[in-house]
């Protein structure tokens, strides 16, 4: 366990204990996965690599599509959204969701445009935090009058950061919309099988090798030849490194994303994301 970690469990006995009698298991894979973490992010400089300038409309091409109407439509809708979480007092952008960087503009914009040009009936991601990525794919599915998303998220134990997870997604999504409240190492597998096949899968959640490569062997097995994986945070391990190492039939872009401030953890102060289409 990490010193933070440590110090976590120090201050707040009652909640660590609570999940141990509540999840022995899911406890255990927090603290794996927070191991891993700490080993890779201390033992390998960051994965860098060249984002696509021209990404934008580079995009349309890698997905075979044309552009679609609706770009100003997002910008309004995306600062609305914005707004509404702001305006309930919560800070917006990198390390704001208990030290998770929140959905950046360009990757937000990117999910929006993926979903207006392919159409997408099964959605899957990983990572809610607040919600932003999620409220985006549901306007978006909406927007098409098709599609549903089912979206895994491990709960915090702290309860205050409990309360905050989905928070920009609101209650207008009922019919569309399935959170599982789980590890990605223990629901992903089940979900993929249930459903079959998937459509568009977003990597949003613990951005280890470890997880990445777990989530990516999973979706990509289940993801139908043209659909589409966006990789959030490539940069920050060697995930997306070694998926192209051990995968083929495929096209990709690396993105630069746009956040709202500086963020100085990352080799660009803004980070990188990854577009892959699954061509075979
Ligand atoms: C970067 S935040 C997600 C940001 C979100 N996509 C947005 O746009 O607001 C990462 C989230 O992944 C969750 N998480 C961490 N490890 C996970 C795991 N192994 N499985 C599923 N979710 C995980 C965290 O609790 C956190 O809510």
């Amino acid at each position: 366990m990490s010193g933070a970690g440590i110090s976590y469990v120090l201050k707040h006995p009652n909640r660590f204990a609570g999940a141990l009698l509540r999840d022995p298991v899911g406890l255990w894979d927090t603290v794996w996965d927070r191991l891993a973490q700490r080993r890779e992010y201390s033992g390998r400089p960051p994965y860098v690599c060249e984002a696509d300038p021209q990404w934008q409309s580079s995009l349309y091409p890698l997905l075979g599509a044309t552009p679609q109407q609706g770009i100003k439509d997002f910008a309004a809708l995306w600062a609305d959204i914005v707004g509404a979480v702001r305006a309930g007092g919560i800070d917006v952008g990198p390390a704001a969701y208990s030290g998770w960087n929140d959905g950046d503009t360009a990757l937000v914009r990117a999910i929006w445009r993926v979903i207006q040009a392919t159409n997408p009936a099964r959605v899957v991601e990983t990572g809610v935090g607040h919600g932003f990525t999620s409220r985006i794919i549901l306007e978006a599915l909406r927007r098409k009058g098709n599609g549903k998303l089912w979206s895994i998220d491990r709960p915090p134990l702290d309860p205050e950061t409990r309360s905050k997870v989905g928070i920009a997604v609101g209650g207008g999504f009922k019919d569309r919309w399935t959170l599982i409240e789980d590890s990605s190492r223990r629901a992903l597998p089940g979900l993929l099988r249930r459903l079959g096949s998937i459509d568009l899968f977003i990597h949003d959640s613990l951005h280890t090798e470890r997880n990445v490569t777990f989530e990516l062997d999973h979706a990509w097995r289940a993801l139908k030849t043209g659909g589409v994986a966006i990789i959030d945070d490539i940069d920050s391990n060697w995930g997306y490194d070694a998926f192209l190492k051990t995968h083929t039939g495929l096209r990709a872009i690396v993105c630069e994303a746009e956040p709202v401030r500086p963020d100085e953890r990352r080799f660009n102060k803004k980070g990188l994301f990854a577009i892959v289409v699954k061509t075979a």
